[in-house]
């Protein structure tokens, strides 16, 4: 699986983490910016990952900031991209058994370093269920061509 990790300086602390997580883990994962905790505008940084996880570059992506909030606003703009905000771990598995989410965000002012831990392992290993799931993703899809945007 091809994986995206990218923050804008108000998750670049609990994106390290992430990325330490992964990496020990032995997952491959790409590390897709902002590499210190100047400040910077999260759309700049988000918009081109959840672009190339629509275009198929990735197969997921996972977008932190101070709240999580900032940056699934963005990526849930880009057609084919289906971001879920999960403080929970409850939430990460039914974002992907159910709305087969393919970017996680995560919030650092909201969520430490451990909970993020378990909310990643369990977004990552859980899969979709597909069925009668797939008919209500078909539909967002739907929402999205209604309002003209298509997958490039
Ligand atoms: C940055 O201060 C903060 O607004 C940003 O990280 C994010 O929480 C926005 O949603």
């Amino acid at each position: 699986m091809r994986i995206a990790v990218a923050s804008d300086h108000g998750g670049f602390k609990l994106k390290q983490e992430v990325l330490e997580y992964l990496r020990s883990r032995g997952i491959a994962v790409q590390d897709c910016g902002t590499f210190s905790e100047d400040s910077v505008d999260y759309p700049d940084v988000v918009l081109p990952v959840a672009e190339a996880v629509a275009g198929g570059e990735y197969d997921r992506a996972i977008l932190l900031c101070g709240t999580g909030i900032g940056v699934s606003m963005v990526a849930n703009k880009v057609p084919g991209v289906r971001a879920a905000v999960c403080s929970d771990t409850f939430s990460a598995r039914h974002s992907r058994a159910h709305n087969d989410a393919n970017v996680l965000t995560l919030g650092e002012r909201i969520v430490g370093p451990g909970l993020a831990r378990e909310i990643v392992a369990v977004w990552l290993e859980t899969g979709f269920e597909g069925g009668r799931h797939a008919r209500r993703v078909d539909k967002i899809t739907a929402v999205e061509e209604k309002y003209g945007a298509r997958r490039s």
